[in-house]
């Protein structure tokens, strides 16, 4: 069964994301919907942290998320961002979209890749899609079976909110498994409250992905590689970032 941010997960994934220093995508997928006008949709479309400003920047795109939890926040903090609160592997639409984007790796988290690969290209003929590849979890710069801290963000009074995580490969099939705890402390370091969540997350090597995206019926038109930042020309592409299109 699909399963959407609940919890913690949901309540904080914004804190998380701002604590990670990482480059912000919604400069990304804005120059992507600016090439082509929408309709697009944008599929996970969680807290609305990027939808609520690609709306407010004038794009034509509406979210999908599945999580109830995650449109509540969407739809409170960006009250003029459409979202329909669905699996994306339940949404169809007649005529289907201009593109449709699926940005922080939600794609990983579907069980079926290709078959949803296929789905895709039958809904649009353009699409955004980035995943991640876990170099630190292959090379064991972290390490396996055993909780590691990951990021900390501060609360109002005093309140810290901790995240450990914890992964298992499986190397053959090409998945993470990855478990989150989430611990909520009061202003003396008490533990007021704790959850854990579990995500399995399918990654793909280049050739396979390749593969998948030729069979699928996808040529890639662009390629972008950790979020656009610079690096020296040898760093490993953790983050790979695709605009693809759909074969005629
Ligand atoms: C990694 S978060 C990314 C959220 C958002 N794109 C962002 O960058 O802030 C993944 C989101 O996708 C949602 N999600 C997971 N599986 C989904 C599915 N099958 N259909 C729609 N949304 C899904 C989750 O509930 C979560 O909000």
């Amino acid at each position: 069964m699909m399963k959407g941010y609940t919890g913690f997960e949901a309540e904080w994934h914004d804190l998380f994301w701002e604590a990670e220093d990482a480059p912000d995508e919604g400069a990304l997928v804005a120059d992507f919907l600016a090439a082509e006008p929408g309709p697009s949709l944008y599929v996970g479309s969680g807290s609305g942290r990027l939808l609520g400003p690609l709306v407010r920047a004038g794009h034509e795109v509406i979210g999908l998320e599945l999580s109830p939890e995650m449109v509540v926040l969407s739809r409170a903090r960006f009250p003029e961002a459409e979202v329909i609160e669905e699996a994306w592997q339940d949404h169809q639409r007649e005529g289907g979209y201009e593109s449709i984007v699926i940005p922080a790796f939600t794609f990983q988290l579907f069980p079926d890749p290709r078959r949803q690969l296929e789905r895709l290209r039958e809904q649009s003929k353009r699409l955004y899609l980035t995943l991640f590849f876990p170099w630190a979890e292959l090379s064991g710069d972290l390490p396996e079976n055993r909780w590691y801290p990951d990021r900390e963000i501060d609360l109002p009074g005093g309140a810290k909110g901790v995240l450990e995580t914890r992964h298992r490969l499986r190397e053959e099939s090409g998945s993470l498994v990855r478990k989150h705890r989430y611990t909520l402390k009061d202003a003396e370091g008490k533990v007021v409250r704790r959850e854990e969540t579990e995500q399995r997350l399918r990654f793909f090597t280049d050739v396979a992905l390749r593969k998948m995206l030729a069979e699928t019926g996808w040529q890639i038109e662009k390629e972008i590689s950790n979020l656009g930042e610079e690096g020296d020309g040898d760093d490993p592409v953790y983050v790979a970032t695709f605009w693809l299109i759909g074969e005629a």
